[in-house]
């Protein structure tokens, strides 16, 4: 798994592996900021972590190609980006082609890039959600895989909108996952 943030879907994807919701192991955790809470998690958790920060690498490819090696060395069958804020590149895309996965607080195809829920609320929608999806070179785009719909509540600010949409980040990650290695094997 790769994440920059929290981690808090890193840990629910671990969660459901360890109560055998689903069958998979988190076998790596990559993060790219040193300290973050995705970090913290994995330590508590018992889950191996590399550092692998962008900010030692010249460019984008550079800093995949890291990943890469990372994966390999790990020999793991996907790869989950769960809040990892950096711009793939082909190179990754094709290195796990139909294995690398996504979550994102909205309903794709609407509301791409950053601060998707800070544009749902700013569009006014009353309905946006999450959806977790294959990667493909162009952000925030490939196949959706699972997503669940989140109304937008009268009165509801970013932060609470936000944690009610992470709930369902939680829920159908797992799924997710399941679903794309039932495509490999199918
Ligand atoms: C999630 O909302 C995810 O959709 C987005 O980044 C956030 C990560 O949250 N890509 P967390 O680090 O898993 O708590």
């Amino acid at each position: 798994m790769l994440a920059s943030g929290q981690g808090s879907n890193f840990e629910a994807l671990v969660a459901a592996c360890r109560s055998q919701h689903l069958n998979a192991q988190v076998v790596l955790l990559v993060v790219n900021n040193p300290g973050c809470g995705a970090e913290q998690r994995a330590a508590r958790l018992g889950i191996p972590c590399q550092r692998i920060n962008h900010r030692d690498h010249p460019n984008r490819a550079s800093l995949d190609s890291a990943l890469i090696s990372a994966c390999q060395q790990a020999q793991v069958d996907l790869v989950v980006m769960a809040g990892w804020m950096r711009i793939v590149t082909p190179l990754l895309v094709e290195a796990y082609p139909d294995r690398l996965l996504n979550i994102h607080p909205s309903l794709l195809p609407s509301f791409r890039g950053l601060d998707a829920v800070g544009q749902a609320l700013a569009a006014g929608v009353q309905l946006t959600g999450c959806t977790a999806h294959l990667v493909r070179p162009e952000v925030d785009a490939g196949p959706v895989l699972v997503q669940a719909a989140v109304a937008v509540l009268a009165g509801d600010d970013h932060r609470s909108l936000s944690a009610r949409i992470q709930r369902q980040e939680h829920r159908i990650l797992p799924l997710a996952v399941a679903l794309a290695a039932a495509r490999l094997a199918g």
